[in-house]
């Protein structure tokens, strides 16, 4: 697909098909996720690939709709995606480098660099996924058992849609360009 396309027909998705996604394809969504720049090339991001219904199960239970943490319902929408990407960052590898700024700032930065890169990959690959971070960041680090040098940023739920909706309307480019203003 060419590039102006892939950017402009990338949305959120979140109805899929009863179809399976291959290996090749995940690998190849990874790949693209991978060749994302990073603060000082550190590359902080790691993956976790999720098939099984109960695992899954185990980890839309820590989300949440809308920005209601405790009560929000989960959201369940996920599970109908035959396969998750949960993307994780490896703090230890960024602190090393950068100290404190790295967890303020880098590994977020760095990770949605990657998971951008995912977005529009699963575009290319006819594949539907959605940035998912409505999440409680201590119970999916549980379900996962990741240790504590590793933060959960983002889940994906990637599949086969037939989602024919509009894309979301954004503001207008031209009220948020601003040209040489600051004077003096
Ligand atoms: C950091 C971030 C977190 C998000 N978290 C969620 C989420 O938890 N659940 C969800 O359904 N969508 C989530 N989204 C998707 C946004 O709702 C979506 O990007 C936005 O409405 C614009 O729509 P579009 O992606 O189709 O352009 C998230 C997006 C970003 C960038």
């Amino acid at each position: 697909m060419e590039f102006q396309n892939v950017i402009f027909n990338r949305k959120s998705i979140r109805t899929f098909l009863d179809e399976k996604v291959s290996d090749e394809q995940i690998y190849r969504l990874l790949e693209f996720g991978h060749a994302a720049p990073s603060a000082g090339n550190i590359q902080p991001w790691e993956f976790i690939i999720v098939k099984d219904e109960d695992n899954k199960k185990a980890i839309v239970e820590t989300t949440f709709i809308g920005n209601n943490m405790i009560d929000g319902k989960p959201q369940e929408w996920i599970l109908k995606a035959p396969v998750i990407i949960v993307v994780v960052a490896n703090k230890q590898k960024s602190y090393e480098r950068y100290g404190k700024i790295a967890l303020e700032t880098l590994i977020y930065l760095d990770c949605s660099a990657c998971i951008e890169n995912m977005l529009l990959g699963a575009v290319e690959l006819g594949l539907a996924s959605c940035y998912v971070s409505g999440f409680r960041k201590d119970e999916l680090s549980k379900v996962l058992k990741l240790p504590e040098t590793h933060e959960p940023i983002a889940i994906l739920p990637i599949g086969y849609s037939n989602d024919v909706s509009l894309k979301r309307p954004k503001v207008k480019l031209d009220e948020i360009i601003h040209c040489e203003v600051f004077s003096g």
